[in-house]
């Protein structure tokens, strides 16, 4: 009986050893939960490639993006997760596009608070009988290349900017799609005819641009902006005209640089740079190191944000060119000005300019054909 007894505590010492001895199959199997039998790597990348690293901190380096070697071409693809791309996302249809939103609504607003309170700014001395040639053929050619383009060019981008949100309810997903799949071919390619007239009107007026004495006492009297009495006197081309010929000039060139970069993707490295520069001169820690994933969100930001301030600078333009002033238009449209209207908005020039003057058509003056 005592044999028996000892042969049975030891078989169950026996028994108590395999099945909670470490490692043994008998014993995994017995502690293994239903998860991971289902799972039966754990979680552990497949063929044991992490070496000493603990699994967090790979997983954690794959979330910060930090670049991993792959053998195909395309190097980007070692980046597995790029988180820039989620901030990105979130701040081009968060808040830029509410803020743009507001100055452009806010632009048009303060444009017809000034209307209603300064009405038309008229020719005070009325309109003469004679006219004075202010742009030639050639430089109206370069700013209707310039302004036809930018007006497609901006209704082009806005509508990838908030075509989803306002047109495509409107007029449903089919003609959305086609609308924007034509409005992103005139994008890119009217992008040309955009910079061709930048450059063209930058050849012809940049000698008319350049700040003098003049632009002083001009901005000093708000431009006459204010008073129908006020004529402060300019030169071809005001202080007012001057600033928007700098801003279309430098906004125009950052819009190019921008959307060249966009249009060739992961080819160009502006922000880098410019951020090395800036770091230099101002001693910020702005980034350097960035990849060109990065390089492309900070583009695709900065595009945004210069075109929806020139679009509201353009607003302003359009504005005087067209209704705001009485005759403006005339400039553009044949190039020839009414001499009053000019001797009371451009006196300087239109005294450089005399064999300029010519009597308006149908005015009693005007050479009548031989009979
Ligand atoms: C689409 C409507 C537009 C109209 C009706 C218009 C009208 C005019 C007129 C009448 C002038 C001559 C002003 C003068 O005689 O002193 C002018 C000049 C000028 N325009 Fe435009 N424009 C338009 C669009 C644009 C756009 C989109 C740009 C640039 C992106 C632009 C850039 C300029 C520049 C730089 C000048 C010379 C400086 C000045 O006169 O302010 N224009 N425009």
């Amino acid at each position: 009986m005592r044999t028996i007894l000892s042969a049975f505590v030891l078989l169950c010492l026996l028994l108590t050893c395999v099945v909670l001895l470490p490692g043994h199959s008998l014993a995994q199997s017995l502690r293994q939960d239903p998860v991971d039998q289902q799972n039966p790597i754990g979680g552990a990348v497949p063929g044991d490639t992490l070496g000493v690293n603990s699994q967090s901190d790979y997983w954690r380096a794959v979330r910060e993006g930090v670049n991993g070697n792959v053998s195909i071409p395309d190097k980007k693809a070692g980046t597995l997760i790029q988180s820039e791309g989620e901030a990105w996302r979130s701040l081009r249809n968060g808040p830029l596009s509410l803020y743009a939103s507001w100055a452009l609504l806010g632009t048009i607003v303060i444009l017809g608070l000034f209307y209603a309170i300064r009405g038309r700014i008229r020719i005070e001395a009325g309109p003469s009988d004679k006219t004075i040639t202010r742009f030639r053929e050639v430089e109206r050619l370069g700013h209707w290349m310039l302004a036809v383009s930018f007006v497609i060019l901006g209704l082009t981008g806005l509508n990838i900017l908030y075509g989803r949100y306002v047109l495509k309810p409107l007029i449903g997903d089919g003609a959305f799609g086609f609308i924007t799949q034509m409005g992103k071919y005139l994008h890119n390619y009217l992008a040309f005819a955009f910079m061709a007239g930048l450059v063209m009107i930058l050849v012809m007026w940049v000698k008319h641009n350049l700040p003098d004495r003049t632009d002083i006492k001009w901005l000093l009297q708000g431009g006459g902006m204010f008073s129908s009495k006020l004529h402060p006197p300019a030169k071809k081309f005001n202080a007012g005209q001057k600033i928007l010929f700098w801003l279309v000039i430098v906004g125009g060139v950052s819009l190019s640089i921008s959307g060249w970069a966009l249009m060739f993707p992961f080819t160009t490295h502006f922000f880098a740079g410019t951020f090395g520069k800036i770091n230099m001169i101002l001693g910020t820690e702005l980034p350097t190191a960035l990849t060109v994933l990065q390089e492309q969100q900070l583009n695709s930001l900065w595009h945004s944000i210069m075109a929806v301030f020139m679009i509201c600078v353009i607003f302003g333009h359009i504005y005087i060119g067209s209704i705001g002033m009485e005759r403006a238009f005339d400039a553009m449209g044949s190039g020839e000005v009414d001499l009053n209207w000019a001797k009371e908005h451009h006196s300087l020039w239109v005294e450089e300019n005399q064999d300029d003057i010519h009597d308006a058509p149908g005015s009693g003056s005007a050479p009548q054909p031989a009979e």
